[in-house]
């Protein structure tokens, strides 16, 4: 899949205009915005709406498996918190669906690509959550490393893409801060909350950090997309960062991260750390995880449970466009 991208941006570049490909290559070079009238290479078009789209998905189809919380959270104080996390999560999936229209997809492709089966989204969400201490990993985890991804995406060379990078970046350290204010709860409670809170991290810690996407060695489109600055850090470069801040709160809870080869390294000044299970990956990838078919069903019931919100709101927006022509 990765090697086929590639080639196909590399047959557009060719049929480019080559002077219209330099002046952009040099806006980018000197970290000017590309904005949507903008000329754009159709790789990189190309690229952006599989990313941001993508990128929507995920926020979208994970507000699934916090969903499944909502009515079962352990207080009102829990339950309001989780309500405002997941529907700041909705929020994103907005700004950045608008983000991708930019680019000439319409929402409607969009989502018809999800469904359909066709589009991507991150591979952490067809993961089950078993108990209510998935939801504090889910927060210190998966929020972490959604954060750790996204931070440098607020300076992603297109304008529209950045800037909704910076306002979902603000409530993604809310959200990490809730989850690990579960843990801290739980890891300070009775045994079995402790326990509890142990097995949340046992099964979220590799899957978080899949989340960054292939080893650098197998991520061809990455170079394509470090030089038209889409992405600013590499999987492996925000991987290790990710282990790095994280096991040191793993220490402060008082839990073991689930890595043997775990080590501190003072040459390198990094933690060392064992090989994520690739194979798990990239069957999570093909559509085999483990909630995988769960997730899209659910995802479908709601679009189609909507359809009555959707058609309410089209047909108040013509009714107040009528009275404003007449
Ligand atoms: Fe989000
Ligand atoms: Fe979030």
């Amino acid at each position: 899949m990765y090697t086929t991208e590639l080639q196909k941006s590399n047959q557009v570049r060719a049929i480019e205009d080559p002077e219209k490909l330099a002046a952009f290559e040099a806006r980018v070079a000197a970290d000017e915005f590309i904005e949507p009238k903008d000329w754009m290479p159709e790789a990189y078009r190309r690229t952006l709406t599989r990313q941001i789209s993508q990128h929507a998905h995920s926020e979208i189809v994970g507000m699934l498996p916090e969903g499944n919380w909502i009515s079962r959270a352990p207080s009102l104080r829990r339950k309001a918190i989780l309500l405002a996390k997941v529907q700041d999560e909705a929020g994103h999936g907005l700004y950045l669906y608008s983000a991708a229209e930019t680019l000439g997809t319409s929402r409607e492709e969009m989502i018809e690509a999800l469904h359909s089966g066709k589009a991507k989204y991150s591979t952490i969400f067809n993961y089950p959550t078993l108990t209510w201490a998935d939801i504090g990993a889910i927060g210190w985890l998966v929020d972490g490393a959604a954060i750790m991804n996204q931070v440098p995406l607020q300076r992603t060379s297109y304008g529209p893409y950045a800037r909704a990078m910076v306002r979902v970046c603000k409530e993604e350290s809310f959200h990490q801060r809730q989850g690990y204010e579960i843990m801290m709860a739980m890891c300070a409670g009775t045994a079995d909350q402790k326990r509890m809170a142990q097995d949340a991290l046992n099964r979220w810690w590799w899957p978080s950090l899949m989340m960054f996407g292939p080893p650098d060695a197998d991520s061809p489109n990455t170079a394509q997309s470090m030089r038209w600055r889409i992405k600013r850090e590499t999987n492996d470069e925000l991987r290790q960062k990710f282990v790095d801040i994280t096991v040191p709160q793993a220490e402060a809870l008082g839990l073991k991260v689930p890595d043997p080869a775990l080590e501190w390294n003072e040459a390198r000044g990094h933690y060392d750390f064992g090989e994520v299970d690739w194979e798990e990956f990239y069957a999570v990838v093909r559509g085999e995880g483990p909630v995988a078919k769960e997730r899209m069903a659910a995802r479908r019931e709601a679009w189609e449970e909507g359809a009555w919100v959707r058609d309410a709101a089209a047909a108040y927006a013509e009714k107040q466009a009528a009275k404003k022509a007449a």
